[in-house]
């Protein structure tokens, strides 16, 4: 029988001995934190959590040596062990307890096995759209909680958008007084104060995810525009846009008007203003101080709104600000291509799983100036994408609806000719919101793709190991559905998968 373990970890070893039983007695020992968090998972999945009996124990280490993020546990009929290299690590093998822990009969088990593990790249994310539909920090953190379980380590926030600025900033104050609320739809806007925002940094550092903030330049900016109108210019209004607006119903795009519709590229900052910069200079300086991961994300994708000479130079003064900050720029890849670049701007590349429209060649130039890329291909691990099969949320632009096994069935060292591992920083899967109003909707849109895409920053490339299949995923995927049921995560009941109910 297949172990329900998601991300498949590097090795599994079963044996053949009993395995360990839960009592009441079970004692837990070593770290406190990590005590701590298995006990949440015990009592969310057991209903209750070992008291300090004075039986056979569950024992939670630091152990130094290994790898970043790495840890080992074996489980046998006497003890349970996890040690981790650091405290990331330990995080972790303690999620794969709680995937490993199964029923028998009235009693709890653990079957006896021996797992090495450590993850393929260091950085494995989630973005989630707050502009489109502002989430509150409550939904934040409780996604946060769920993506940690699947052993994700970053949280990128999509802070600004043409719909709303969703971030308060004393040094531009009107951002949020001015441009914060509405949202698509007309629904209601919101925003997160400062220590809202340090609230949700805190909570990630304790699930062991970064939190990477993008305030989306020179595109994107029609909220700015409410704010600060002489940064901002016209609308650019092509006949995609008129089109796909009025087959919407929606009102097109006014500056000074709060915009509730869903076009994109029509908005632009104004190049040739020095005031642009102050405002850039303004927002990540304030920004690089309320985050202390190493990373500030500036935007750039969709700039249709800029011309392209002008929009290389904006992403390379922009990437310059931040660098100069102490900060590692993040771009999406249509930055590739801008020839002054801050060279350590990390590309994040967003097209196909094949790529089209030489979205691969302005990708491929980050690695050229000796940077890396966030994978994050759209028609796969965009899980704001509707499924085949799902409830009436999500878009399908994407090549969508996607299906699980789309979002499984892609190979992060074959994505983009001449990008090996050694040049990708990691996976993303992002969430744009403007289906997805409430946390169900998130989280009936991430579960289960999200686990694929864990999987494929996590876990041995495609072919380095027998459990990377989309067979064995859909196997292990399907005995984790009473986990997520008990943690209370609304995930998709995909037909793609048997899902277990016990
Ligand atoms: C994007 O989907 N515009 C990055």
């Amino acid at each position: 029988m297949s172990l329900a373990l998601v991300p498949a970890p590097s090795s599994v070893e079963q044996l053949s001995g009993a395995p360990f039983r839960l009592t009441e007695n079970t004692r837990l020992t070593g770290d406190p934190d990590a005590a701590a968090t298995l006990s949440a998972l015990l009592r969310a999945r057991t209903g209750s959590a070992p008291a300090d009996g004075g039986g056979p124990a569950i024992d939670l280490r630091l152990e130094s040596g290994g790898a970043a993020e790495s840890y080992r546990l074996t489980a046998d009929e006497a003890s349970v062990t996890v040690s981790g290299a650091d405290a990331a690590g330990l995080f972790y093998g303690v999620q794969t307890l709680a995937q490993l822990l199964r029923r028998d009969g009235d009693d709890w088990i653990v079957p006896a096995v021996r797992i090495d593990d450590a993850p393929r790249f260091p950085y494995r994310g989630v973005m989630l759209d707050v502009a489109r539909h502002f989430h509150s920090v409550e939904t934040v953190k409780a996604y946060i909680d769920h993506a940690a379980t699947l052993k994700l380590n970053a949280l990128h926030l999509h802070l600004s958008d043409d719909q709303g600025w969703r971030l308060q900033l004393h040094s531009r104050p009107k951002l949020t007084e001015l441009g914060s609320s509405s949202a698509v739809g007309g629904d209601a806007g919101g925003f997160y104060t400062k220590d809202g925002y340090r609230e949700i940094v805190a909570h990630a550092a304790s699930r062991h995810m970064l939190v990477v903030p993008e305030i989306d330049m020179p595109g994107h900016t029609h909220a700015i525009g409410l704010a600060y109108p002489e940064l901002v210019e016209e609308p650019v209004l092509s006949d995609l846009i008129r089109d796909s607006a009025a087959a919407r119903g929606e009102d097109l795009p006014e500056n000074g008007v709060p915009y509730q519709g869903i076009a994109v590229g029509f908005s632009s900052l104004r190049i040739y203003d020095e005031a642009t910069y102050d405002f850039a200079a303004d927002v990540f300086g304030e920004l690089a101080g309320m985050t202390p991961g190493p990373y500030l994300h500036l935007g750039g994708d969709e700039a249709l709104g800029t011309p392209d000479d002008d929009f290389a130079l904006f992403v390379s003064r922009v990437s310059g600000i931040i660098a100069d900050l102490g900060k590692t720029p993040v771009a999406w890849h249509e930055a590739g291509l801008a020839p002054d670049l801050a060279d350590t701007t990390v590309g994040q590349y967003w097209g196909y799983a094949t790529p089209t429209d030489g979205m691969d060649d302005k990708a491929r130039a980050f690695v050229r100036n000796g940077a890396q890329l966030i994978l994050s291909p759209a028609d796969a691990i965009y899980l704001d994408m509707a499924y085949p099969d799902g409830p009436d949320l999500g878009l399908t632009w994407a090549n969508g609806p996607t299906s699980v096994r789309r979002a499984y069935d892609w190979e992060p060292g074959s994505l983009i000719d001449g990008v090996d591992d050694d040049d990708i920083l990691g996976i993303e899967a992002p969430l744009w919101s403007e289906t997805a109003r409430t946390l169900a909707d998130i989280e009936t849109l991430a579960f289960p793709r999200i686990a694929a895409a864990a999987e494929a920053g996590w876990s041995p490339a495609t072919g380095a190991s027998e459990l990377r299949t989309w067979e064995s995923f859909r196997a292990r995927a399907a005995g984790l559905g009473p986990l997520w049921s008990s943690l209370g995560i609304r995930f998709h009941p995909s037909p793609e998968i048997d899902w277990a109910t016990e």
